[in-house]
Parts: structure tokens; C-alpha cells; sequence
């Protein structure tokens, strides 16, 4: 989704931006641009890939105080009017913003019955305007840009530069915003992996922080003008740049990359002799795990289908009520909150603005949340303080991969560790472990012979659309897979339990319809095979996903694809991969671009 970046020192800026920019690429977005300030400010910016924008710079800008952009479009569409910076009636500033302006409207109503013209159709815009005409009473830009924002409803993480003073000010509400240290020059982002070749010394700006960077360095303030509390953070290591290495697609790398990541996740994790598992960011002690009365768990997309994982191991293992939610739901639908239960925020990014804005809300009514987060420090994890890392490792491919599987097995680590201080035997636990342990040795295997995923995106590609099937914790991976298919592969899919299916979506099967089923060899397995049947009396195709020597469900399959053998509640870490080749395949042969495709962000900050 929109991306900042920003740069104030002694070298030249425009090279330094447009690597920033490349850094945050990974976002996606539809439109870039820079603002730099020489002797006014000079802006290049274009809708499409970066590449395009640094081509149209072609004559070396000077100057060495600029802001950048990738925009995602929300208000507005994606060209080049609308692309970011957005330059002040008067030429005086230039601003980025990431965010939501929600009083826009009214905001461009009064600034056009004051003779100010808008260039564009975005609300951001709006904001140049606003600090423009403060600068003009004589205001410093900081006073400027903290006036103007007491007039804003909305989120924004927002810099702007001014033609007659060396300063950027940033600003953050709702919207993260980073300032990265370095010697004698000051990075700024709206995500820390951009930073990560300039500096490790970060400031992660809190929500009404306001910052004025200038030759000194910088000072953090609140919108009230005191010093804020906001501290150093020093990146680790894991949060440099990735690489494709020899891999064509960071989807495809990240794929394989799933044996390693969950080793990692697992790794120190288990207490082998007390058959349990010790999540020592947790903070919970045995006996407070105990009076747990319900666990709720929150994610959007790829993270709501791993907590739906979650909530059947949760409840399977520790015999407690677990419910999965809708954080865009979540949020607006005035839950009852027991601060006495556990509430669990899923996200890879950490920055998801549904997902942080239903911790807020829980945490409003006095509930306590605990992060489920991939990217370290990242907004959610912060806000939460507490949690658990899934340690997947920077995921750059927007469709997510390695992160579900940690995710899934973070929260299945979670059940065990909650199910030991209450419903099952030390040696029920070690057996989980050992099984859990198996598990990236077998992906690896999986990943070594695959199966015929060619033929199966052959059956998908020219359908109308393609059914995904699965009961129990299947269920979920069969609404991974269709989310996954449908996100880089633009194919209509839909998922359902499989006993739902003759509910309603049988009414669109016909001859050679695509219906992909998860059927793992668990207790379930005899009752997909009833369904299995129903789809095969209406002549669709069955790609199957199965276990390895079950082949009385091979049979009745038209492609078969086996992974190995797990424990039940184990088994989406392996029935997921077949579901994620066949839409990384699926995409590519639509030469489709897989990393990056069309509409979507891999951080979603917006509502
Ligand atoms: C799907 C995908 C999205 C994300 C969703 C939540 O491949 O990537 O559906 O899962 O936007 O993102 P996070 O996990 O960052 O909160």
C-alpha cells in the first residue's frame, strides 16, 4: 500500500529516494513520485511502476532535503495528477501522505470558497493547501503543519518540505511512520525494511508525534508541543534486504522457504521432557492460563484463515470456546469484551489497519491482546506489547505463503501450550511435538516432487470458476487456497466447507467444473468422500489433495496430488503448498505479475 520515504543530509537526494522508493515497491502501489528542494521544489511523479518514474528523471536534481511516494489509490484514480507529492497553490510545500483524510470534503469546500484551486481529486491534497495558507500568516512549518492537523479527521503519516525553509516535518496518526538515524543525515519511512541499508537507530513515531528534521537532526514532539516519549529501536538483522537469489519469484522463494521458516518458528520453542510449549512472550503463568474463559482471534485475509486454524486447535486442544473473527468486523460491531479472556491479533505485517484498529477497540473496553506478528516492532506488536513472533523472515511476495504456515503454527503452538495447563496428558504433548518437529522435513520432501500441479492449473486457468472444499481445520486451507488462486491468478474461486456445499454452490457445477478438496486421512476423511461424490454425479473435475498412500481417495480423484502423512490438526502446513504451487503456476502461465498483483498492497493501511 502507499509508501514513504524521505531524506534530509548532505548528499544528493534524488538518487537516495528512488532507491527508497524501490525498496517499498514490494508494497504495491500504482503511482510514484519525489518532491525535492532546491532553489523551490522541484517534483517528478508518474502512475506506474517506479522504473517509469526514474526513467522521466532525467536531468540530475539537486538538492538534498525530498520526500517520496508510492501511492495506492483511495480517493481518486491512479495517474499522474493524483500520484503523490501534491505541490501548495503557492509553490511553498509539498507534501506525501499515507492515510485517510475522512472531512476531506468539506475541507476542499472551504478552501475553494477561499479561492484555493485543487489540483487533483485525492483528500491528501488538501493538506499542502491547508499548511500553505498557515505558512502565509507567518506560522513556522512545525506550528503550520500541528495547526492544520487539529482541523483533520482521519489517519496520516505525513511529510512535507517548504521552498523557504530547510526543514521536512513528519506527522503520524494511524499511519506508521519511522525516522531512521544516521550520521549527520536523517532518513524517514513508512516502513522500516527501507531503512535497513542506511541505518539500524530508528524512532518508531506514535500516534500524534509530530517531527522537525533539519541540519541539527531532529526533535519528536506531540500535538500538544511537549517532547515526546518516543524511544530509539535498533533493527535487527533479519529486517535487510532479501534477495531472489535463484529463485524467478520471491512467491516461489518464500514457498520453499517454508520448511526453514518453521524450524524457526518451533525452534526453542518446545520443552520436550514436559510434553508442552513455553511462548515466553505470552507472559501468561500456568495458572492464568487456566482461567482463560475464551479465546477471540483477529486477521484479515490470509491471517484470518490461519486463525480459523487456530480456533479449531485451540478448542481441540484446550478445550476452551475459540472463535475466529473479521477484524473489519470486529471492530465496528460493538463486541462484548470479558477482560478476563484472550484476545489474539494476527497479522504478517503487523500493520494492518482493521487488525490494529479492533486491538485499539478491545483495548478501549479493557480487554487484553496479544500479538501474533511477523515483522518485529511493527505497528500492531507495539501496540499490543506482548505476543508472540512467528519469525517467518521478511515476506516480499504480496501473496502471503510462509507467514500462514507460521502462523498457523504459532497459534497450534499456542493450543498445546494452553491445552497442557488444562485438558491433555504430558505424553499427548510430546506426541504433538515430535509430530509438529516432522513437519519441515516433510515440506521439504513435498517440495522435492510436488505432484501433477501442471496438470491441475491446466483444469483451472480456462474455468469460469473453481470450487475449494474442505471440512474441519481443511476447511480453512480449501479458503487459502481460493483466496490464493483468485489474488494472482484472477480466476473467480470460492471456498466452503464441504458439507456446505450442497447448500448452494452445487447449483454451479457442471461438466468439467474445477473443484479442488483438502482431504487429509483425518476423522473427517469418509465425510469429503460423500461430497466428493455428489460433485462427480454432476460431472465436475476433482483435484485432490490428499494424504500419500490413501488411495482409496486417490481413486476418486481426476488429479491427484499426495503430501505426507501428519497428524490431523498438523496437516493444512502440508495440504496448504499443492493449493499455493497451483496458483503461483496458475499465474504465471496467465503471465501474470505474481509478486506484485493488480489492486493489491501487501500492508493494507487503510480501513
Ligand atoms: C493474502 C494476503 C492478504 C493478507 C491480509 C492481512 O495473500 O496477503 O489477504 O493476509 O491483508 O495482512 P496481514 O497479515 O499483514 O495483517
Amino acid at each position: 500500500m502507499c509508501g514513504i520515504f524521505g531524506y534530509y543530509g548532505r548528499r544528493d537526494a534524488t538518487p537516495i529516494l528512488v532507491e527508497g522508493l524501490r525498496r517499498l515497491e514490494y508494497r504495491g502501489y500504482d503511482s510514484s513520485g519525489i518532491a525535492v528542494k532546491n532553489n523551490g521544489i522541484n517534483i517528478y511523479k508518474k502512475s506506474g511502476k517506479v522504473e517509469r518514474l526514474s526513467e522521466m528523471i532525467t536531468t540530475e536534481v539537486e538538492g538534498t532535503i525530498g520526500i517520496a511516494h508510492t501511492r495506492w489509490a483511495t480517493h481518486g484514480e491512479a495517474n499522474d495528477i493524483n500520484a503523490h507529492p501534491h505541490l501548495s497553490f503557492d509553490g511553498k510545500v509539498a507534501i506525501v501522505h499515507n492515510g485517510i483524510i475522512e472531512n476531506f470534503r468539506e475541507v476542499r469546500r472551504n478552501l475553494t470558497q477561499k479561492g484555493v484551486e485543487l489540483n487533483s481529486e485525492t483528500d491528501s491534497e488538501v493538506l499542502a493547501q491547508l499548511i500553505a495558507l498557515e505558512l502565509a500568516k507567518g506560522s513556522k512549518p512545525i506550528v503550520a503543519v500541528r495547526r492544520i492537523l487539529k482541523r483533520i479527521h482521519g489517519t496520516w503519516g505525513l511529510c512535507a518540505v517548504f521552498s523557504d525553509h530547510d526543514q521536512i516535518i513528519v506527522a503520524r496518526n494511524g499511519s506508521p511512520l519511522v525516522i531512521g538515524k544516521g550520521t549527520d543525515e536523517t532518513f524517514i519511512s513508512s516502513d522500516p525494511h527501507a531503512l535497513m541499508e542506511h541505518t539500524q537507530e530508528v524512532y518508531f513515531l506514535e500516534d500524534g508525534d509530530l517531527a522537525e528534521i533539519d541540519h541539527t537532526g531532529f526533535k519528536i514532539t506531540r500535538m500538544s508541543g511537549q517532547l515526546s516519549s518516543t524511544e530509539v529501536t535498533v533493527l535487527e538483522e533479519e529486517w535487510g534486504e532479501v534477495e531472489l537469489g535463484e529463485y524467478p519469484h520471491f512467491m516461489i522463494k518464500e514457498i520453499h522457504e517454508q520448511a526453514e521458516a518453521l524450524r524457526q518458528c518451533i525452534a526453542g520453542r518446545t520443552r520436550h521432557k514436559q510434553g508442552t510449549v513455553k511462548l515466553g512472550g505470552l507472559k501468561l503463568t500456568p495458572a492464568e492460563m487456566r482461567a482463560i474463559p475464551h479465546v477471540r482471534l483477529i486477521g484479515c485475509g490470509t491471517s484470518l484463515h490461519a486463525c480459523q486454524i487456530g480456533q479449531i486447535a485451540i478448542e481441540e486442544l484446550a478445550r476452551v470456546p475459540a472463535v475466529a473473527h473479521v477484524a473489519s468486523e470486529f471492530r465496528y460491531n460493538n463486541s462484548v469484551i470479558n477482560p478476563k479472556a484472550i484476545h489474539l491479533a494476527v497479522s504478517q505485517s503487523g500493520e494492518t489497519a482493521d487488525t490494529l484498529s479492533a486491538v485499539k477497540e478491545i483495548q478501549l473496553k479493557g480487554g487484553s491482546v496479544w500479538g501474533i506478528i511477523n515483522v518485529v516492532a511493527s505497528s500492531i506488536a507495539r501496540q499490543c506489547g506482548m505476543g508472540v513472533y512467528i519469525h517467518s523472515g521478511p515476506e516480499q511476495a504480496v501473496a502471503s505463503t510462509k507467514a500462514f504456515s507460521n502462523m498457523a503454527a504459532s497459534l497450534i503452538l499456542f493450543a498445546i501450550q494452553m491445552g497442557r495447563t488444562r485438558s491433555f496428558s504430558a505424553e499427548r504433548g510430546r506426541e504433538l511435538i515430535d509430530n509438529l518437529h516432522t513437519i519441515p522435513g516433510q515440506i521439504e520432501k513435498y517440495l522435492a516432487n510436488p505432484g501433477p500441479i501442471a496438470e491441475a492449473v491446466d483444469a483451472v486457468i480456462g474455468a469460469k470458476s473453481v470450487l475449494f472444499l474442505g471440512r474441519g481445520v481443511s476447511a480453512p486451507v480449501a479458503r487459502e487456497g481460493a483466496l490464493k488462486l483468485m489474488e494472482i491468478a484472477y480466476i473467480p474461486c470460492m471456498a466452503y466447507p464441504a458439507g456446505e456445499m450442497k447448500h448452494g454452490p452445487i447449483a454451479l457445477l457442471e461438466k468439467g467444473s474445477p473443484v479442488v478438496v483438502i482431504a487429509p486421512n483425518d476423522k473427517l476423511k469418509y465425510k469429503t468422500l460423500s461430497n466428493i461424490q455428489e460433485c462427480k454425479a454432476r460431472g465436475a473435475k476433482i483435484i485432490l489433495i490428499h494424504e500419500e498412500g490413501d488411495d482409496e481417495l486417490a481413486e476418486e480423484a481426476d488429479i491427484s496430488i499426495a503430501v505426507p502423512k501428519s497428524e490431523g490438526l498438523l496437516s493444512p502446513l502440508l495440504t496448504v503448498i499443492p493449493t499455493q504451487l497451483i496458483a503461483y503456476q496458475a499465474a504465471l502461465k496467465l503471465g501474470h505479475d505474481v509478486d506484485r498483483p493488480r489492486n493489491l498492497a501487501k500492508s493494507v493501511t487503510v480501513e
